[in-house]
């Protein structure tokens, strides 16, 4: 009798095809690709503007870390245009684009050094080669579960903090009347509010109550780092309650909003503030700030 596995077969099929790149393009970081000495430059960098955030032996510190497995999950099997971008145009993050190309191609190669790939003979260029090295971890280097694209901070500030501003708005603001948002044409703009003029208020407390209830729960997705890169404390049983009280608050702001009630919805809006507020203050707000790091982040996500 003979078995057939579709799902080995997709599985197989996944994995030649992710070699079939890279042998495509040729080279991956396991060749030599950068040299000691760009290495070097590339430390003196991150010496003077990286390990205040990221620590001086890039195990994290207020960001995450820039080593190890945790690191190397997330950019395993990428271009390493993908990394020297990501430090060209968004670090360091208090004064992003001021690295040169090459600055961050230095930077890159420090980087592949402090991982433990090999040197080689010839510099990382930075051009459009980068494009085709590709950087592959050895293997079991970056085991574990794969990570989500966003840190804590990341999906508190793309999530949870505008929904909750929309709906204290509803204090000083009836969703009652018809206020339009931004739309094509008009000459103001305003990010928060860009295409806002599509949905009525009332819609948007209803999506904002809802984003809340629904988001909740990835406050508890296994893998997430937290910026300062301590892994979220998902287990813990005082950081699942204060994720449940956050989804109860945002469908308790959903049924009130419902009610079309704009007194029923401010009077809501305490749970929210109040299920927020005290998650922080046993895993965000720590006192004990330095003047690198003013608000002790390289604290938070830890009881
Ligand atoms: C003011 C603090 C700060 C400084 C200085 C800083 N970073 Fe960052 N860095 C962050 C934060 C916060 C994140 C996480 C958010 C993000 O990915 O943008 C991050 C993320 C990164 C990432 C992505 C990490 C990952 O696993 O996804 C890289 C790479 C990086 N920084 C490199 C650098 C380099 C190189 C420098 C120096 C030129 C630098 N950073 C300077 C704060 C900083
Ligand atoms: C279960 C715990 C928890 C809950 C509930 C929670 N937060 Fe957070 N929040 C955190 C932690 C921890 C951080 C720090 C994240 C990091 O450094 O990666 C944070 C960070 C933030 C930040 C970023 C602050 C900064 O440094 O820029 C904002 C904004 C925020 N939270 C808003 C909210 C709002 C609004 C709510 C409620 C609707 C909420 N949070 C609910 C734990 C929580």
């Amino acid at each position: 009798m003979r078995f057939t596995c579709a799902a080995c077969a997709a599985t197989l099929a996944l994995v030649v095809s992710t070699w079939t790149v890279i042998a495509q393009t040729g080279r991956t970081t396991a060749e030599g690709v950068y040299t000691d000495a760009q290495a070097a430059r590339g430390n003196t960098t991150y010496d003077a503007q990286c390990a205040a955030c990221h620590g001086v032996a890039l195990a994290g510190a207020l960001a995450p870390p820039l080593t190890g497995a945790a690191f190397l999950r997330v950019w395993d099997r990428r271009p390493l245009a993908d990394l020297v971008d990501k430090i060209q145009k968004t670090m360091p993050a208090t004064s992003p684009g001021t690295l040169s190309r090459m600055q961050a191609t230095d930077l890159t190669a420090y980087l592949l050094k402090a991982s433990a790939f090999e040197a080689g003979s010839a510099e990382l260029r930075a051009d459009e080669s980068l494009s085709g090295i590709m950087l592959a971890a050895p293997a079991g280097a970056a085991a574990g579960a794969p990570s989500p694209p966003g840190n804590l901070a990341q999906v508190m500030r793309g999530i949870l903090f505008p929904s909750s501003n929309l709906i204290f708005n509803v204090q000083n603001q009836d969703p009652g009347q018809q206020k339009m948002g931004w739309q094509p044409g008009d000459t103001s703009f305003g990010w928060a509010d860009w295409g806002a003029g599509i949905y009525s208020g009332w819609e948007l407390v209803d999506y904002a109550a809802i984003a809340i209830a629904e988001s909740a729960p990835l406050l508890l997705t296994p893998g997430r780092r937290c910026e300062n890169g301590r892994p979220v404390p998902v287990d813990r049983p005082d950081w699942i309650q204060f994720t449940r009280e956050t989804a109860d608050a945002g469908r308790a702001a959903y049924r009130a909003s419902q009610s079309r009630d704009r007194d029923a919805v401010i009077e809501v809006t305490n749970a929210i503030a109040d299920a927020c507020l005290r998650c922080h203050e046993v895993y965000r707000d720590k006192p004990g700030g330095t003047t690198v790091d003013p608000s002790n982040k390289a604290a938070r996500c830890i009881p």
